[in-house]
């Protein structure tokens, strides 16, 4: 198995003269994590989802195997530093995610995805998502997606206790459709969780496939499927009239390679990527930022006048946004102290070598890009909680600070998702004074998420 789509200059980075690749031993004889006979460390990382990594990376060293339940069974971490830059500077040459997932083109029902896909194909249908998610196609719809969230957090009242998964997943959910679509989601978001949730297990944890038959699951993909096709049409029939341009007039002007439309299906699963990633990734971020602002009286009184001074009333734009140095710091040091992309799969289609080991064809591993985060080295006292290190510093050093992913599978619309956390932190909080009695506790479905059962109270109006 090679990479068909393999660029052929071997970098310098990786590149060894071939009598010494073949003397390194292979990766597969890597020091290997014990774990019990058939779960592996399974058990292991769903206690610890962030330490875990660190721990095996500092007890032995860059390359370590390990045993999980999930296809393959037996993997290959690379981790560290410069197991990130190798994966940002090489990945398009010595990975192949058409090898990692080969579930996905059966599930989704189109080849035709960014993220499984790869070569020129990848690039091109990467820049036909990416160009709907940018700073300039957000700016025309903050003013409804303010209204949509102050109109939300209205119906709260004091001495509620709010669910945070429901609320903070809604009030996304609402927001990244607006920003989409031009309309607010429409139905619970628990319904977009429920299926994003699945299919992420499916084509990445082996999840059994039958689980999407499951007439829950099953009817949730209805659900969503019907909204995104019944929004493409509206968007083609021009039924919607005058409005900013948003992503799915996007996605309707998307073209494949050779210029000819994309097909149906390819529009309705790129239609269902605001929807998933917002299900699957950020809501559980949003939830981690409301704990970490509502949980840490330091962190709130630096917040607070930020929120006051933005959302007391007047227009919101990015600019203003932007100028919330220490909600903006906040959600930079939780997405580094609680990371959602812990360690991304990856599988090797050309050999290399890495950390005094040969990898080659076939071999399945996993980049665990979070370790940095919790290196004394980059970060110090990794688990202090300091919002101090993303104001007034210079920025993390290249590859030890990666929340959004690196390389040509990066998150590609971090630009988009940041003002959005933003707004919908900072509009409950202009609105209620809230409190976390709770320590976060974490659970594993198919990424670390906070566990569902965690309640706020409201405790009192703060502004009308
Ligand atoms: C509005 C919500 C989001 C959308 C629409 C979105 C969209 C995407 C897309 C389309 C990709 C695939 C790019 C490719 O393969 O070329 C991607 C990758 C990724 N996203 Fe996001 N994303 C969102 C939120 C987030 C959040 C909140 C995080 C984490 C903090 C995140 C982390 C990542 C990571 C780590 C990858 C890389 C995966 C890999 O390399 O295997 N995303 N995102």
């Amino acid at each position: 198995m090679t990479c068909a789509h393999s660029i052929p200059e071997p970098a310098a980075a990786i590149a060894v003269c071939p009598r010494r690749a073949v003397a390194l031993p292979r990766a597969t004889r890597a020091p290997h994590v014990r774990g019990l006979p058939l779960l592996g460390s399974a058990l292991q990382i769903l206690r610890d989802p962030y330490g875990w990594w660190p721990r095996q990376h500092r007890h032995l060293g860059p390359v370590f195997r390990l045993t999980l339940p999930i296809a393959g069974r037996t993997w290959i971490a690379i981790a560290g530093r410069d197991a990130n830059e190798l994966l940002a500077r090489e990945g398009a040459r010595v990975f192949s995610q058409v090898m990692t997932y080969p579930r996905a083109p059966e599930v989704l029902g189109t080849t035709l995805h960014p993220s499984f896909t790869e070569g020129p194909l990848q690039l091109h249908l990467r820049r036909q998502v990416a160009r709907g998610f940018t700073r300039a196609a957000l700016q025309p719809h903050l003013g409804a997606i303010a209204a949509q969230l102050r109109a939300h957090v209205e119906r709260w009242r004091p001495g509620q206790r709010i669910d945070v998964t429901a609320e903070t997943s809604q009030m996304g959910l609402d927001a990244i459709s607006l920003f989409a679509t031009g309309e607010p989601l429409g139905f619970d978001a628990a319904i977009v969780r429920r299926y994003a949730t699945v299919f992420t297990g499916v084509i990445a944890m082996s999840w059994p496939k039958a689980l999407l038959r499951v007439p829950a699951v099953r009817a949730a993909s209805t659900a969503l499927d019907g909204m995104i096709a019944r929004r493409l049409a509206a968007h083609r029939s021009g039924a919607r009239g005058d409005h900013a341009p948003d992503y799915f007039d996007l996605v309707h002007e998307g073209v494949l390679p050779d210029g000819e439309p994309l097909p149906e299906r390819t529009r309705v699963v790129f239609g269902q990527i605001p929807f998933k990633n917002m299900g699957v990734y950020a809501g559980r971020v949003i939830n981690h930022l409301l704990y970490q602002i509502v949980h840490r009286p330091e962190v709130l009184a630096r917040v607070q006048p930020e929120i006051d001074r933005v959302f007391g009333g007047g227009p919101i734009g990015l600019d203003e946004l932007d100028g919330m140095v220490a909600l903006r710091a906040t959600l930079a040091e939780t997405l580094r102290i609680l990371p959602v992309a812990v360690a991304l799969q990856r599988t090797v289609c050309e050999p290399f070598t890495f950390g005094g080991h040969r990898f080659e064809p076939g071999d399945r591993v996993f980049t665990p890009l979070s370790v940095t985060h919790f290196l004394d080295e980059h970060f110090p006292e990794p688990l202090r909680f300091d919002i101090d290190r993303f104001i007034d510093r210079p920025a993390p050093a290249p590859y030890t600070y990666n929340p959004f992913g690196v390389g040509h599978h990066a998150c590609v619309a971090r630009s988009v998702f940041e003002p959005l956390a933003l707004m919908v932190v900072a509009t409950a909080l202009a609105r209620w004074q809230l409190q976390a009695r709770y320590r976060l506790r974490t659970i594993v479905d198919a990424l670390p998420s906070p566990w569902p059962w965690h309640r706020m109270r409201v405790v009192a109006a703060r502004a009308a």
